[in-house]
């Protein structure tokens, strides 16, 4: 069972768990150790997946289907799948390649932190990248030729994986679908990354390549914002702000964006799917074309020393140069010793447990009509507890942050 977890467990004999690399809604995900012949040793994540005993079989087949078609993925911007079994107690383990380095929330939270701006030109080279790895998904056929696209369902910042070496990947593929389907029967279980589903799901449209460019968009609009696009105090009026579907201008939000960018982002927000990127290798085209203005280098060493620079400024690993990060004063706390990451589930309101499951769409769609028309909806933007502001514009709140202005390093 995921409950008797701790560092030093050897799952089935074989993954030794070392330490707690983060948690979501619905699983706890460990760094581990698997061991081979001799002194063979590899670091893998380990998904342990908090379905209980009693879990919905629907919900455990779904799991073991997504998990399935997850690993025959193969794409240098997608997490693979390396295994999935059962423990001695009946737990489920999901064992994914180790990404060393940072997701994409906490990235832009060290800049955040940092008073600095995100580089706007690593920024789309990640965008880029994340599109590679989806149009890799929604372009799979079957071993006969069969289209058989895989729609990831859960693009958002913490899906996003950033290595210290430079790679951006995408992780968790499909396994929304299967979430949302244990939420169904856990309810005070939270999915609902709401801020990042298009406007056409909440309206019962399928998952598709579009949904998940909608996603991205939104990604990559609150990486270079530093806020949430669509925020709200609790879950209906965020779906509502999604739902009105108003993208305020990225040119207005930071002055050192260039007008194409923002063209590019508003085109993947479209709310009519039809005029969003088809494709997402029309975006990431769209993407490249931008970077073909700036003399910026985006490749994996500029990306890399970024990360590291980041893990450097929220105490993950030891300042370098490259990090820019001044070295502990004595006295002080050293904050390059590695620390644990403890203070993220306090930022993100989709961990609240007044969020609901996008399983919950219908529900609130029912209300919509029930008690509040959207064109009933307030134009005004609405007050927003401190609990749920932006992801990052709550995150300290000692500082008022010029954002716009300020120069990165
Ligand atoms: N393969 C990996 N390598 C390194 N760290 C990982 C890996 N997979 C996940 N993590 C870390 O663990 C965190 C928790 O992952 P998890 O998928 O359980 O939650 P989440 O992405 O925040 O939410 P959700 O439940 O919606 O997926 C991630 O945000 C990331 O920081
Ligand atoms: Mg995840």
């Amino acid at each position: 069972m995921a409950d008797l977890d701790a560092p030093g467990r050897l799952i089935v004999g074989k993954y030794e768990l070392v330490s707690p690399a983060g948690e979501g809604g619905m699983a706890m995900v460990w760094k581990a150790l698997v061991r081979g012949a001799g002194s063979f040793q590899k670091l893998v994540a380990i998904k342990r997946i908090q379905a209980g005993k009693n879990a919905d079989p629907s919900f455990i087949k779904m799991f073991e289907e997504e998990a399935r078609v997850g690993s025959q993925l193969q794409h240098p911007n997608v997490v693979q799948i390396m295994d999935f079994g059962r423990d001695e107690e009946g737990g489920y383990y999901l064992v994914m390649e180790w990404v060393e380095g940072l997701d994409m929330f906490q990235w832009v939270r060290s800049y955040h932190r940092a008073m600095k701006v995100t580089p706007w030109p690593l920024v789309a080279a990640i965008g880029i990248e994340v599109l590679r790895g989806l149009s890799a998904a929604h372009d799979r056929t079957t071993d006969t030729g069969e289209p058989a696209p895989i729609i990831h369902r859960d693009v958002s910042p913490s899906n996003i994986l950033l290595g210290t070496n430079g790679t951006a990947k995408l992780t968790d593929f499909g396994l929304a679908r299967a979430m949302d389907r244990a939420s169904m029967t856990r309810p005070n279980v939270i999915k609902g990354k709401l801020a990042y589903c298009a406007p056409e799901l909440i309206t019962g449209a399928k998952a598709n390549a579009r949904t998940d460019i909608f996603g991205l968009g939104v990604v990559i609009w609150e990486a270079l914002a530093q806020k949430r696009l669509f925020t709200g105090k609790n879950d209906l009026e965020v779906l509502l702000a999604v739902r009105k579907g108003a993208i305020p201008s990225l040119t207005a939000e930071r002055e050192d964006i260039p007008a194409a960018l923002d063209t590019v982002i508003q085109q993947s927000l479209a709310a009519n799917p039809e005029e969003r990127y088809q494709t997402a290798k029309e975006m990431a085209r769209a993407l490249a074309s931008v970077l073909r203005s700036t003399t910026e280098h985006t490749d994996a060493e500029p990306l890399g020393a970024s990360v590291r620079a980041a893990r450097a400024r929220l105490g993950k690993e030891p300042a370098t140069s490259a990090g820019g990060t001044a070295a502990p004063t004595a006295g002080a706390p050293n904050l390059a010793a590695p620390q644990p990451d403890i203070d993220r589930g306090m930022e993100e309101p989709e961990k609240s447990s007044e969020d609901l499951s996008m399983s919950d769409v219908e529900v609130v769609e029912v209300e919509l009509r029930q008690k509040k028309p959207v064109d009933r909806v307030p134009t005004q933007p609405l007050p927003i507890e401190p609990a749920v502001r932006g992801l990052w514009e709550g995150d300290d709140k000692s500082v008022a942050l010029p954002l716009t202005r300020k120069k990165d390093e």
